[in-house]
C-alpha cells in the first residue's frame, strides 16, 4: 500500500488504526528487540497493518518458523497476503482470538508477541481481553513488546505482566514508545 493510501486508510478508520503513519525502520527494529530469533518458532503479531513490522520479523525468522499476523482491516490484510511468504499466516480477525489461530497451526503457545494495537483508541474491556489473551497464550520466558504513541494504557501491561520497561523511540513520526514485558 502506498504511503498516501495508508494515510487515507488511517484517516478513514482512525478509531481502530490509531495513526495515519506506519512505523519507521527504527521503531520496527525496536519492536522486535528482545526476541530470541535463534530459538523462536511461533511469533504472534497484533495490529499488523500492512505488514511493516511483519517484514522485519520475516527477515530474521527461522525457515521453519511461523508468524501469525492479526489485522482487522481487509485491505491491509490483502497487502500482507501479497508478501507471499509461506511462513506468514494472515489472521483477518480481532486479536483476542489468539488461541483459535494458534490451534490452526498446531502451536501450543506463542514464543513471543509483538503488538501495535492502539489500545488507547479501543474500549478498555476489549483492550484488557486482548492483553490477557496474549499473556495466557505466551510461553514462560517469552516477551510481549508493545508499540505505542503514549503511555496511557501502560497499566494494562503492568496488570498482566508485572514489570514493564518503556523505551522512547525518537526516530519515528510522531516519536513513539516500545513497552517491553516478559512472562
Ligand atoms: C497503529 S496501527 C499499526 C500498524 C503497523 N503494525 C505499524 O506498526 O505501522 C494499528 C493496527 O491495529 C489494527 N487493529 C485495531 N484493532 C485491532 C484488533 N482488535 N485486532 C487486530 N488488529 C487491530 C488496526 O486496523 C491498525 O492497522
Amino acid at each position: 500500500m502506498s504511503t498516501l493510501s495508508f494515510l487515507l486508510e488511517g484517516l478513514r478508520n482512525i478509531g481502530t488504526t490509531g495513526t495515519i503513519t506506519r512505523s519507521s525502520p527504527a521503531l520496527c527494529t525496536a519492536a522486535i528487540d528482545r526476541i530470541d530469533f535463534a530459538t523462536a518458532r511461533t511469533i504472534v503479531e497484533l495490529g499488523a497493518g500492512d505488514g511493516v513490522i511483519t517484514r522485519h520479523i520475516l527477515e530474521r525468522l527461522h525457515p521453519d518458523g511461523k508468524v501469525i499476523a492479526f489485522e482487522v482491516s481487509e485491505d491491509l490484510c490483502d497487502d500482507m497476503r501479497a508478501i507471499g511468504d509461506p511462513r506468514l499466516v494472515v489472521a483477518q480477525d480481532s486479536a483476542e482470538h489468539i488461541r483459535f489461530w494458534l490451534d490452526k497451526i498446531d502451536a501450543d503457545l506463542a514464543d513471543h508477541v509483538v503488538s501495535a494495537i492502539p489500545f488507547a483508541a479501543l474500549p478498555p474491556e476489549l483492550g484488557n481481553r486482548i492483553v490477557n489473551a496474549a499473556r495466557d497464550n505466551l510461553r514462560s520466558g517469552g516477551c510481549y513488546n508493545q508499540v505505542h504513541y503514549s503511555l496511557k494504557t501502560k497499566s494494562y501491561y503492568e496488570r498482566a505482566f508485572g514489570k514493564v520497561e518503556a523505551k522512547r523511540i525518537y526516530l519515528n513520526l510522531p516519536p513513539a514508545w516500545v513497552l517491553y514485558c516478559k512472562k
